[in-house]
């Protein structure tokens, strides 16, 4: 953990830094999740995988437990090569354990089935990064500005087509709120463990895109009312998104405001007001505006909480290939004492800083309005 070296204005605030790992708390269900990087380590991991899946091996397996391969190709319709190849791959990585010429799902895999959703979405989303950080290795070292007009992950974050909701912009903003949502569905947990919100009755989150996070929240605590602010194409997404995904009891306490958090209208103060992984957007002087504005909505009272990634600390851990998501924002992951002044400097009391550790730290702020 980064100590933090309490000065000036964070010092008077009297910041309690703690960490939480998920590795050193594997019994913690918050972490579960963590169990799908292990198999996807390299591109090749994730191809052998992604093909797995595609080829129906996956299902069969889970379905029907241990099976020969000359009958995995006969009834699959499979190359007998590929498949030898395919197999190899994979129990190599660990997601197949072999017997002769019998395959069968390893534990560990069969434990990591149960985020499905989410090993879909690290290996789409790495795919999506992938070419940028073939093509443009140095310059996202050394030149992030033309990384960022020449990179295709900037090309499909553009929040600029969220504004006018024409069908053209909700398919393109699509194409990330999947991710962005599965991500956050995993993220929550975390951040529900480490929170006390037993007496919030009222919720605000800001960039809050399609309502995961305020959703995972009310499953959580029946007697919070959620308001999610984002741009109205992300809004849109975000309605039809709760009202698939939920029953009325929660998708009825969770509404959209669609606004633009730097200068539009922002709901009535609430309770507890969040920005997950928003903050990192905005260079220095726009996340303090942003800090200023949530602060206008957190009731006398009430608590702000900041949970953002943290900077990626290479000399701890090799870059897997799930990982290249978090690599292409390299430049834009800062420590958290940009934060912690700033809720210091507005007045903000009984500031507490965690470091949580999922698939890299994110740090968990959360700080007091006075009554
Ligand atoms: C990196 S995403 C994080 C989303 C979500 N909080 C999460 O953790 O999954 C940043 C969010 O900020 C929203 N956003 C960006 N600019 C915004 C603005 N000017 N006003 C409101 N929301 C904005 C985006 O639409 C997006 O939903």
């Amino acid at each position: 953990m980064s100590l933090i070296h309490a000065t000036g204005e964070v010092a008077r605030a009297k910041i309690v830094a703690r960490v939480t790992t998920g590795r050193m708390m594997p019994a913690m269900s918050c972490f579960d999740h963590l169990v799908v990087n292990q198999f996807l380590a390299t591109e090749i991991d994730a191809r052998a995988l992604k093909s797995a899946f595609e080829l129906g091996l996956v299902n069969w397996l889970q379905d029907r437990g241990a099976t020969l391969l000359p009958e995995l190709s006969h009834e699959l319709g499979l190359n007998s090569v590929g498949l030898g190849a395919l197999a190899g791959m994979l129990e190599t990585n660990a997601v197949l354990v072999r017997s002769g010429d019998m395959v069968e799902l390893t534990h560990e895999f069969t434990r990591a089935l149960a985020f499905r959703d989410l090993l879909h979405t690290r290996i789409d989303f790495a795919d999506c990064v992938w070419p940028d950080i073939h093509e443009l290795f140095t310059p996202l070292l050394n030149d992030v500005q033309q990384f960022m007009a020449r990179s295709r992950i900037f090309e499909l974050f553009r929040y600029d087509r969220c504004f006018d909701v024409t069908p053209q912009n909700l398919e393109a903003t699509r194409l990330w709120t999947r991710f962005t949502t599965c991500l956050t569905k995993y993220e929550s947990a975390a951040v529900i463990a480490a929170v006390e919100m037993g007496n919030v009755e009222t919720l605000i989150d800001l960039g809050g895109n399609t309502g995961e996070f305020a959703l995972r929240i009310c499953e959580r605590l029946p007697r919070i009312r959620a308001t999610v602010v984002d741009l109205p194409v992300v809004c849109e997404l975000g309605r039809e998104h709760i009202a698939g995904s939920a029953p009325l009891s929660q998708t009825s306490r969770i509404d959209f405001h669609p606004s633009d958090i730097r200068s539009g209208d922002l709901p009535t103060p609430a309770d507890l007001v969040s920005f997950k992984s928003v903050l990192h957007d905005w260079p220095d002087r726009d996340a303090k505006l942003l800090i200023e504005r949530a602060h206008s909505i957190v009731r006398p009272g009430g608590r702000i909480m900041i949970f953002e990634r943290a900077p990626l600390d290479l000399r701890e851990r090799r870059v897997t290939y799930a990982m290249a998501p978090d690599l292409v924002f390299l430049h834009f992951l800062r420590p958290p004492e940009l934060y912690l002044e700033a809720l210091a400097a507005l007045g903000f009391v009984s500031i507490d800083y965690q470091r949580i550790e999922l698939e890299i730290g994110f740090h968990l702020i959360v700080a007091r309005r006075p009554a």
